[in-house]
């Protein structure tokens, strides 16, 4: 092997190699057989007999799995641990303060379901309506979400640091009756004016007739008396019973949405059965958990990944998960080491791009801390580099703790290329192999299939239980984004090498979607969001390396004709992206540009302004077909950054 490698160690009672590769082999030639019995991992109500029924083809597209059988995630989340582990902690929060800790167990969390379920009942949200729910990192968001999965109504979480209109505009796509948010959020020290946000947002939002708050901060906050309510009024008026609602399998079960290359963000829809079937199979294999673990996901429940493994995952497996609703370097930069020596975490789950910031402020932060409850350790969200993943393993982990790297996307509702801990060697950068039942396929532009080791675009062939079913409101847009460009494929978005021993290196998205901090922004949205500016005639907006984000926002801006470019508009611009789409849209770099390159069909030249700004000027390839080459030397003279 050419990369560097840590063999994995083995465990008694963990997946060993021989394990990995019976299970693999098994989904591989029998995808149906396979789930037929690992479906079992949940409670169903009526049993399923039919499992596999999904085709990319597009005469008879479809994906279905577990079709006939129904059941209830959040029952199974909570209900089914009562008898067994009622008394155990479900859920540590821990607070943007060190040490505002709550401990729920499960007993009182399924209290708390079922009554907020009641609330939502009572306010009319029934099966199939939409619930928007924009809150913070609280032990509510929780309740929220699976008080939606009791009832069958379908959450749409909006993350806290999404702008007003960003906010207006998902509620708008699906047509939310019911918001739930805070009064104010927390982080770092710092407040999120979050329920003055929805009173913004909502005035473009007449399908929503009720808004609910929880007190968070204790801010003084105006309550619309016809709109607005308190959770913990309502929570007390209501009963503390709630039977669980039999939902089918491929019943709704979340919208969350995500931008893409094209187009504003879309809804991706997930279902019951397979999401929950997925959850819960990855949790327990990927991170290879045991009774006892305290197990830490730092991502927020307005992403993907707080959906997946701070909430269903780790719940439905019976689990203890920490909810943080803090930020890594707050109230210093040892606050992760901190929290997991206070609260014992056995496993701990983060973002490369936190990594990176941590590692530039020194060791001393982490060593200072013993760390000695963590036996695992883990990252997702983007490609991790062989030196930030070194200093995670040297450093944090004390060389004792396996790095699982895991490759997935809002799409693939959970974890689809990651080591297992006990079962596979690791080599540093890489996501190492693909789970049982993904087939991973690398192809080139034409879409011809690469065999061996070569890089190319990486699609999968077939279907996994818990794949997004459509985008909410446009199936055709579904198919379209995913199927066509290699038909019969699903394609990632992502680029990808593949080495001589097998192992997958992603090495980040291929289309016009950049990932900054782990966080996906389309290119489209936020030249939208510049040129919506009164000044600005025109935008393009490309991606750029950046040492902490991973990638950074590199704009170049044309302005109307008599406006001249200055550090205030600069400064202005960056102020304006932030109140149209949010804090993490922000752009890196802009330049302002008397013109943009184009083909003589008024095409922008994309690949060329991303040369630019990732400072690689000498290799700027065939500029020929440009109907102004000199735009490019103009560009390259006045470069930021
Ligand atoms: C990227 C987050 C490299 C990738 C779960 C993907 C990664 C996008 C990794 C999805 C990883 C995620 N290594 N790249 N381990 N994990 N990505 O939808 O480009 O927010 O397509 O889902 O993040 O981002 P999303």
């Amino acid at each position: 092997m050419t990369d560097a490698i840590y063999p994995a160690t083995r465990h008694d009672g963990s997946i060993d190699a021989a394990e990995y590769d019976r299970r693999y082999a098994a989904a591989a030639r029998d995808p149906d057989g396979y789930w037929r019995e690992a479906g079992r991992c949940l409670d169903w109500i009526a049993p399923y007999t039919q499992v596999k029924d999904t085709s990319f083809e597009e005469a008879d597209f479809r994906i279905r799995w577990f079709g006939d059988g129904s059941l209830n995630l959040a029952a199974n989340c909570l209900d089914r641990h009562l008898a067994t582990r009622g008394d155990q902690v479900a859920i540590i929060w821990e607070g943007d303060e060190p040490g505002e800790t709550r401990h729920v167990t499960y007993r009182e969390l399924h209290e708390q379901v079922c009554r907020f379920a009641n609330v939502l009942k009572a306010q009319g949200v029934a099966k199939g309506d939409r619930v928007t729910l924009y809150l913070p990192m609280i032990v509510e968001a929780a309740v929220a979400m699976l008080a939606c999965a009791r009832i069958g109504a379908i959450h749409s979480i909006v993350f806290g640091g999404f702008s007003p209109d960003s906010l207006a505009n998902r509620i708008q796509d699906c047509d939310s009756k019911l918001v739930v948010t805070a009064d104010e959020g927390c982080r770092g020290g710092k407040r999120v004016p979050l329920k003055a946000n929805v009173d913004k947002a909502l005035a473009s939002c007449p399908s929503v007739a009720r808004v609910i708050v929880v007190r968070r901060t204790g801010a003084d906050v105006p309550m619309n008396e016809d709109r607005d309510l308190w959770w913990h009024d309502a929570v007390a008026q209501v009963s503390a019973d709630c039977a669980p609602e039999p939902l089918n399998a491929e019943d709704p079960l979340f919208i969350l949405y995500t931008s893409g290359s094209t187009g504003k963000p879309k809804g991706v829809l997930h279902t019951t059965g397979g999401y929950g079937v997925w959850a819960q199979t990855t949790f327990r294999d990927v991170f290879d958990w045991r009774e006892g673990d305290v197990f830490w996901c730092t991502a927020d429940v307005g992403w993907v990944t707080g959906h997946s493994y701070v909430v269903y995952g780790p719940l439905l497996s019976g689990a203890t998960t920490v909810m943080f609703d803090g930020v890594p370097n707050y109230p210093d930069h040892g606050r992760f080491w901190e929290t997991v020596d206070r609260l014992g975490v056995t496993i701990f789950y983060t973002a490369p791009t936190a990594i990176r910031a941590l590692m530039r402020e020194g060791d001393d932060w982490v060593t200072r801390h013993s760390r000695t409850s963590l036996r695992l350790l883990g990252t997702v969200g983007e490609p991790i580099n062989p030196e930030a993943w070194d200093w995670y393993h040297r450093v944090v982990g004390d060389r004792r703790c396996p790095v699982v790297d895991t490759w997935w996307q809002t799409e693939t509702g959970g974890i689809l290329i990651a080591p297992l801990p006990h079962a596979t060697d690791l080599k540093p950068g890489s996501a190492t192999k693909p789970l049982p039942s993904v087939l991973p396929l690398l192809v080139d532009a034409e879409g011809k299939v690469l065999d061996g080791a070569t890089e190319g675009n990486l699609c999968i062939a077939d279907s996994w239980p818990g794949q997004m079913r459509t985008v909410w409101g446009d199936h055709e847009r579904f198919f379209q984004t995913y199927f066509t460009t290699y038909p019969g494929r699903y394609f990632t978005g992502d680029g990808c090498r593949r080495d001589a021993d097998g192992y997958y290196w992603i090495t980040g998205r291929v289309d016009d979607v950049i990932n900054v901090s782990g966080h996906r922004m389309g290119t489209a949205e936020v030249e939208s969001a510049l040129v919506a500016h009164a000044k600005v005639a025109e935008a393009a907006v490309v991606g750029m390396p950046h040492e902490v984000k991973g990638q950074g926002i590199y704009a170049y801006v044309t302005l109307n004709a008599g406006e001249e470019p200055s550090e205030p508009l600069r400064t202005e611009l960056r102020q304006w992206v932030r109140g149209e789409i949010g804090p993490i849209a922000s752009p890196d770099a802009i330049q302002f540009a008397p013109a943009l390159p184009k083909t003589r069909s008024g095409k922008i030249m994309r690949r060329i302004l991303r040369k630019i700004a990732e400072g690689d000027t000498g290799n700027l390839g065939d500029i020929s077909t440009l109907a102004d080459p000199g735009v490019v030397e103009t560009l390259v003279k006045e470069r930021v950054g």
